[in-house]
């Protein structure tokens, strides 16, 4: 049967699926399964589309660290010029350690604590995305307090339907991210005034996994609006910062065209003096990474049909939470006729489900790829039900390296003791 869809990085040659030019089934034996893998060639890619797309608006792109924060991935866009976008100190901690520059570093987040703050500005941090009056005040004592100014830019939400899961939409009025439109002017004038802070510039970000862009559009232009009434009144900024949110092709979406969208911002953007920020992390890692799993049984009743394979929702929880499609292939294709089946994983939950009725012809034993699992795959993971989170590994031509090492049992109890 022919693959339905395979994103960039792999192949199948001879029935057998390749990521660059390693075979799958090398992969599982050398390292077991289950085990996240990627491509390097697709990262890069990936990054330099934005790049070259975004050309002539020159902008900082920041790749969302929480979408997949390894740190030989983060090493790699770093080297490719990436900047950063973080939610916290960890992620800050995590950018430093891959030998990414504090200066390309937005911190965004509804709940940055003092102690957070305090090692952004030290860092030297490119900007802090501010989501409240409170954090504001906040952030402006604990900048004094170190003889610092925290460049800031205010996350504005405009209110606009992103039109996508609504566990990921992020930029409506009930949502509890961002400032509302109607009180970010003031709120620029407070900051203005408050002594630890340098008003930098505008932040929005509507929301995950967006395939239509006039949500982009009608964002920026109310983001753009304010940034000029802001300028009248001798506020002025010097950068916008779109967010991410930029959606990838899951099953049959058809994604934006990067092309479109710059040519969308350049337009509206053009001579407002706003160097552009962008925060992707979907686009960037996404389809550049798959979780290789075995079939563990195959359970036939007369009532249902299910794979049982060696990942789990603690490994892959997105198809749980969200309802979300991952496209699953046989790393070896068989002859035997397809049949439906649900592919489940071994965690005592009914919600344990990594694909509902798949056509798939497999047997016991046989490894499958669950697809497009590069962003939010492995950074979500969990050790529910006591599970070592699996390996990950970045393929780069012809070269396999182990980036994150399979988690060995005893390491997810050494932070307990049994009583003495
Ligand atoms: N910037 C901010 C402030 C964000 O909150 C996010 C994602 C991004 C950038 C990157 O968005 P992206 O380009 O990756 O769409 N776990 C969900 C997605 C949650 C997204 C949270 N924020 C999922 O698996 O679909």
């Amino acid at each position: 049967m022919p693959d339905h869809f395979l994103p960039d990085g792999l192949t199948r040659t001879d029935g057998t699926l390749h990521i660059e030019s390693i075979p799958l089934t090398q992969v599982a034996q050398e390292y077991g399964t289950p085990c996240y893998v990627y491509s390097a060639a697709a990262i890069r890619n990936a990054y330099r589309e934005f790049v070259e797309a975004f050309a002539a608006l020159d902008p900082l792109i920041c790749y969302a660290v929480k979408a997949n924060g390894n740190l030989s991935i983060l090493h790699l866009l770093s080297q490719q010029g990436s900047g950063f976008d973080i939610v916290s100190g960890g992620e800050l901690s995590r950018v430093l350690a891959a030998g990414g520059s504090a200066d390309k570093v937005v911190f965004s987040g509804v709940g940055k604590s003092a102690a957070e703050m305090a090692q952004a500005l030290q860092a030297g941090v490119h900007c802090f995305n501010v989501e409240s009056a409170a954090e504001l005040r906040r952030l402006s004592q604990v900048a004094s307090h170190l003889g610092l100014r925290a460049p800031v830019s205010l996350r504005v939400n405009p209110d606009v339907d992103p039109g996508t899961h609504p566990y990921i939409a992020t930029g409506l009025k009930e949502s509890k991210f961002g400032v509302a439109y109607a009180d970010a002017f003031a709120l620029y004038e407070e900051a203005a005034r408050l002594p630890g802070l340098d008003v930098a510039g505008i932040d929005c970000h509507i929301g995950s996994q967006i395939t239509d862009l006039a949500p982009f559009v009608a964002a920026l232009e109310k983001i753009l609006d304010l940034a000029n009434r802001l300028r009248n009144a001798g506020i002025p900024l010097r950068h916008l910062d779109l967010g991410g949110g930029v959606g990838i092709r899951y099953r049959d979406e058809t994604p934006i065209v990067l092309a479109d969208y710059a040519r969308a911002i350049a337009e509206r953007l053009q001579g407002s003096g706003l160097r552009l920020l962008l925060e992707p992390g979907r686009r960037i890692i996404g389809n550049a990474g798959l979780l290789l799993t075995r079939v563990e049984y195959l359970k036939l009743s007369s009532d249902h049909r299910f794979a049982i394979v060696d990942a789990a929702m603690n490994d892959l929880i997105r198809p749980s939470l969200y309802e979300a499609w991952h496209e699953i292939v046989p790393v070896s294709e068989r002859a035997s006729p397809a049949a439906l089946l649900d592919v489940v994983g071994p965690v005592c939950e009914t919600g344990d489900i990594l694909g509902r009725a798949r056509s798939l012809a497999v047997a016991e034993g046989d490894l499958l790829a669950i697809l497009s699992a590069g962003a939010y795959g492995a950074s979500m993971g969990s050790n529910y039900n006591a599970r070592p989170r699996p390996a990950e590994i970045l393929v780069d031509g012809q070269s396999t390296r182990l980036i994150r090492r399979r988690e060995a049992v005893e390491e997810l109890y050494r932070n307990e003791w049994p009583p003495a």
